[in-house]
């Protein structure tokens, strides 16, 4: 360990993961690192949550809130959430255990847009940061920190926390080291600028800084991240891919988009994966990434040389990619920069940009409207917008895809009137689903209603839309954005009702 440590007062200060989480009390906020899985603490936050058990058996209780980039995976969310240990949680999760409690109302949960995290903590509208805990690759000896695979709120979490805690993590490479951006813009009436006009601009310092009187313990630990395996795209998300290249194709043909694109940004998941693999067999060379998840579709087009550039906050690789960017490490330092994410996601560096973003959703209405966080009739959180409502706001295309109907085909994707809001029509520019694609840009809500129920709807449900459209239409005449709102919500059952079908 002392050879990644090497400054002599953060030396002194090692001690094991149980240590460090006897330091914190009940009632602490904390700043976790960790955007997805990638660099998230491995220890300490097991260690804490092993301590709140022990104290609730004890008739205590024990629980903390959580501050972080993004989703975390099992070693902070899945254990501090899993042993009851979590009062609040900001601005993003994806873990069965969190999820749980935030719809059983024991977590109070505030999904953000995640560029808004990092100003808001700083600006204090979320109250005082007690400690960081932050995974680091290793530490200078002039005592700056030496970031790890993701950046996420880290250096604002570092800056904001009373006291600061340090996973050394031996597992993560040191070529990681020089990959990273650091550059903190300030708050306003201060804030000017960012001199960012395209993804391969380096603006600030390779480390963190932090002030050494705050560390108050560093824990070795050597583990990998606990990023998902790779699975296929399935035919579903292989065909939505398809309709996108197509689509990409179309507009490059149109002018539309020069020939190697603009900077892509896209979600996490099947389809994302579909599109860069695809990417990898087409026509288009010098591609560029701005974007706040790297996956393994983006790192094998860095590696064929098909992309020139990445930028983002995290590498979210699966084992095999993982051990893939482990071999070409060097090689890829001048191709990967890792940024906070109050850059990866700024709006205005994407609307410079002009960025193509593509991410998913849960259910889209005829007019365009977007649902990306709630299920059971927009009661349920699912995970929270993540940083799609950045992008979409404020891209040159912004893209939205889904397969058009859900849980085995029994649930209609497309829906009359969306129960939640996360992006609204003037956001959403073109609708993909494995039916087809919905190109809204320019049309008026009428025309794309059309548009989406011919080209997006499953034939199963299409019918069924078309007669809601019709009727609405019929008997609200020359009605902007024609609308039945005693029956939006009851599509789905008054489907099953006449089908027999749940
Ligand atoms: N009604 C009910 N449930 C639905 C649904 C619908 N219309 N559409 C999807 N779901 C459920 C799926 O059944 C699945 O649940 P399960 O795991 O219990 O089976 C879950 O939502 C995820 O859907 P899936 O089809 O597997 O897609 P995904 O993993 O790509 O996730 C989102 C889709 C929208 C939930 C996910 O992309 C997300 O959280 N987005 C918001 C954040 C974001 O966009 N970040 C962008 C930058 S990374």
């Amino acid at each position: 360990m002392s050879d990644r440590i090497l400054n002599a007062s953060f030396r002194s200060k090692i001690m094991s993961a149980d240590e460090a989480a006897a330091l914190i009390s009940s009632g602490a906020a904390i700043g976790s690192s960790g955007f997805t899985p990638a660099g998230a603490p491995k220890a300490v936050p097991v260690a804490l949550a092993k301590r709140a058990a022990a104290a609730r058996e004890a008739g205590e209780d024990f629980k903390v809130g959580v501050w972080t980039g993004a989703s975390t995976g099992p070693s902070v969310d899945g254990a501090i959430a899993g042993a009851g240990a979590m009062s609040f949680r900001m601005p993003y999760q994806g873990d069965t255990n969190c999820r749980k409690g935030i719809n059983s109302g024991e977590i109070d949960y505030v999904d953000m847009h995640l560029s808004h995290a990092a100003p808001f903590a700083a600006a204090g509208f979320l109250g005082k940061l007690d400690y960081a805990i932050i995974e680091i690759v290793g530490v200078t000896e002039d005592g700056r920190l030496i970031p790890s695979t993701s950046v996420g709120n880290n250096a604002t979490w570092i800056d904001l926390a009373d006291k600061v805690i340090l996973e050394v993590n031996e597992f993560q490479t040191t070529d990681l080291e020089g990959m990273h951006d650091i550059y903190r813009p300030a708050m306003p009436p201060h804030r000017l600028p960012i001199p960012i006009v395209k993804p391969s601009d380096r603006i600030g310092e390779p480390c963190f800084r932090v002030d050494p009187k705050k560390v108050v313990a560093v824990v070795n630990t050597n583990a990998s991240d606990i990023c998902a395996p790779f699975t296929p795209a399935d035919q579903t998300s292989q065909t939505i891919a398809n309709n996108i290249l197509e689509f990409l194709t179309h507009e490059v043909k149109k002018g539309r988009l020069p020939q190697n694109l603009l900077p892509l940004q896209s979600g996490v998941g099947n389809v994302a994966n579909a599109v860069m693999a695809g990417l990898q067999h087409g026509a288009f060379e010098h591609l560029t990434a701005y974007t706040e998840v790297l996956q393994d579709g983006t790192l094998d087009l860095l590696l064929s040389g098909k992309l020139d550039c990445a930028s983002t906050t995290s590498l979210t690789f699966s084992p095999e990619a993982q051990a893939k960017f482990l071999a070409n490490s060097k090689a890829l330092k001048s191709k990967i920069i890792l940024r906070p994410q109050e850059l990866s996601n700024n709006p205005e560096l994407i609307r410079r940009m002009g960025l193509i973003t593509m991410n998913a959703l849960i259910e889209a209405d005829i007019y365009g409207n977007v649902n990306s966080t709630h299920i059971q009739q927009g009661t349920a959180m699912m995970n929270g917008i993540g940083g799609s409502g950045d992008f979409a706001r404020n891209a040159y295309i912004s893209m939205f895809m889904t397969p058009s109907t859900a849980k085995g085909g029994a649930i209609s994707c497309i829906m009359p009137m969306v129960t939640h809001v996360d992006h609204t029509e003037h956001d959403v520019h073109v609708l993909v689903t494995e039916q087809g694609l919905a190109d809204l840009r320019g049309l008026s809500p009428k025309k794309r209603a059309k548009l989406i129920i011919e080209n997006c709807a499953h034939p199963k449900f299409r019918p069924a839309l078309q007669e809601y459209y019709d009727r609405a239409l019929r008997l609200s005449p020359g009605k902007h954005t024609p609308h039945l709102l005693e029956e939006v919500y009851s599509f789905m059952p008054r489907w099953f009702a006449e089908h027999g079908e749940k």
